[in-house]
């Protein structure tokens, strides 16, 4: 081992470059780990198969003693997961290589950076404790100029942890160069909600409280546990899914319209709203609902109770289902709440927004047949966008029916992380979370993590396979809301 300091690069101006190849190294701590074979190794092949990132070499570590080969046998394997092949793909492989290391140390960070070439991206695949040491010891020894850094969720494990970090990192390098990761919004449909309220007219005037009852944001998943429990069972449904990823769908959904889509406007917009947002009533005994599977079969499979599943510490009562409604204070939205939802091992899979109008102030007389009201619905899974609609049905003109317009969207040219790799290699942080942002996040759960820990709220059973427990927040309630 050296303790040589790091061959610092000069600034991006005085990178080696040939032809438009601006050398980089994508380093990737936790390379060996479960998040970087299944997502983000799969991303990386599809972003480098388009092309793109001609001077990338990539450079995997991990506490593993393993070798060069062992190294570039997963990441062609991850590579061949989505089918990354061709010259760009195959040299990537061929002239990647594995560091061992243990990066809360600063010695072995100091060989890592040593080993870097050009502009160098740090991806820190870590659970948060590590990702802290990682970047407090990186704060003790410095970094080269123009150093990118991108961290997987949960960012922090609350607020307070979330602020100590951002204040490191901004010891590290300047905040446009930190890339806190959130694969929902490299989801091709999510960035869709973009065009769909800022390139149409017909849509974007209606989009607020004088015309919306309320917006629902769905993640129901029929996967349970998936081998996660080191991860899982102490963080669990509301830190997994709401304190992140639904909560980014609610502000592009809430937020007014930037003037552009650079980073400082779309962000800005974004934290404007989550800034406004608060747990409904301020009353998170009344306003969430938390529970956890038992054994059934879900999409098939035979599922354990989630307390049975190996790892996990059932005494710590972690919901595998999570609801919240939020107000979004602004004058746009306010009185209309937006409920959030995510689920493990349920009947089926409901990925959407669902944006519910208000009724019609009055339906003439002799139209019969109303029942429900306008909704649109933006679909993560499939890509879809509809729209149920009151007409006359068929037969008689003047009695109502429902009907669906849907469109289905293409998928997007990468995978989500395919998509957030590319921002932070191009430098362009507008797809990253911002640190107030990440803040903002865990201000606005921890009143109802609070109120779960004092007990304010029971922990609800629901078998696996099943809509969830019957009383949802969200009405009507998910098992009777139609698919499409
Ligand atoms: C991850 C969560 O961030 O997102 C998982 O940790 C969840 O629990 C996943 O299953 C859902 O996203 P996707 O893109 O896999 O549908």
């Amino acid at each position: 081992m050296t303790t040589s300091p790091p061959s610092a690069p000069g600034p991006v101006a005085d990178l080696p470059v040939a032809g438009d190849r601006v050398s980089q190294t994508l380093l990737l701590l936790g390379g060996t780990g479960d998040l970087a074979a299944r997502l983000l190794l799969p991303g990386l092949g599809r972003l480098v198969a388009t092309g793109a990132q001609p001077g990338l070499t990539l450079i995997g570590s991990g506490t593993e003693g393993w070798d060069n080969e062992r190294w570039r046998r997963r990441v062609a394997d991850a590579f061949a997961t989505v089918g990354a092949g061709g010259p760009r793909a195959t040299e990537v492989v061929r002239t990647s290589r594995y560091i061992s290391a243990d990066v809360t140390s600063e010695e072995d960070l100091r060989r890592l950076l040593a080993d870097c070439r050009g502009r160098l991206v740090i991806f820190f695949a870590l659970p948060p404790m590590i990702t802290a040491k990682a970047t407090a010891a990186l704060a003790r020894i410095g970094l080269p100029p123009g150093t990118r850094l991108m961290l997987e969720k949960p960012f922090g494990t609350n607020a307070i942890t979330a602020r100590s970090l951002n204040g490191i990192l901004a010891r590290l390098v300047p905040e446009d160069q930190v890339h806190r990761i959130d694969h929902f919004l490299g989801k091709s449909t999510v960035m869709n909600i973009l065009g769909l309220r800022f390139a149409n007219r017909i849509f974007e005037p209606v989009l607020n409280s004088t015309h919306v009852a309320c917006v629902d944001v769905v993640f129901d998943e029929t996967l349970g546990l998936e081998g996660r429990a080191g991860y899982y069972d102490g963080a669990g449904a509301l830190v997994d899914m709401v304190q992140s990823h639904l909560l980014q769908v609610l502000a592009l959904i809430a937020m007014d319209a930037p003037p552009t889509l650079d980073a400082r406007d779309l962000r800005g917009r974004k934290a404007q709203v989550l800034r406004a947002t608060r747990v409904w009533d301020d009353n998170p005994a009344r306003w969430s609902r938390r529970a956890r599977y038992t054994a059934g079969e879900a999409a098939g499979r035979r599922l354990p109770a989630y307390a049975d599943e190996p790892g996990i510490d059932p005494n710590r009562g972690t919901e595998t289902l999570a609801e919240v409604v939020l107000a979004v204070d602004t004058w746009r939205w306010a009185g209309v709440p937006f409920r959030l939802r995510s689920g493990k091992a349920l009947a089926g899979e409901r990925e959407e927004a669902v944006v519910t109008f208000k009724q019609p102030p009055r339906v003439p007389t002799g139209l019969t047949g109303y029942e429900q009201p306008d909704r649109l619905r933006i679909g993560f899974e499939p890509d879809r966008l509809s729209l149920d609609v009151n007409i006359n049905g068929p037969g008689n003109p003047l009695e109502l029916d429902q009907v669906n317009l849907a469109a289905d969207f293409g998928p997007g040219e990468l995978p989500p992380y395919g998509e957030v790799l590319r921002g932070a290699l191009e430098g362009d942080p507008a797809l990253s979370v911002r640190g107030d942002t990440v803040e903002d996040s865990w201000r606005i759960v921890e009143p109802v993590l609070e109120a779960w820990r004092a007990g304010a709220v029971p922990l609800q059973e629901y078998a696996a396979g099943s809509h969830g427990p019957g009383d949802s927040l969200l009405t009507p309630a998910p098992g009777e809301m139609r698919r499409h």
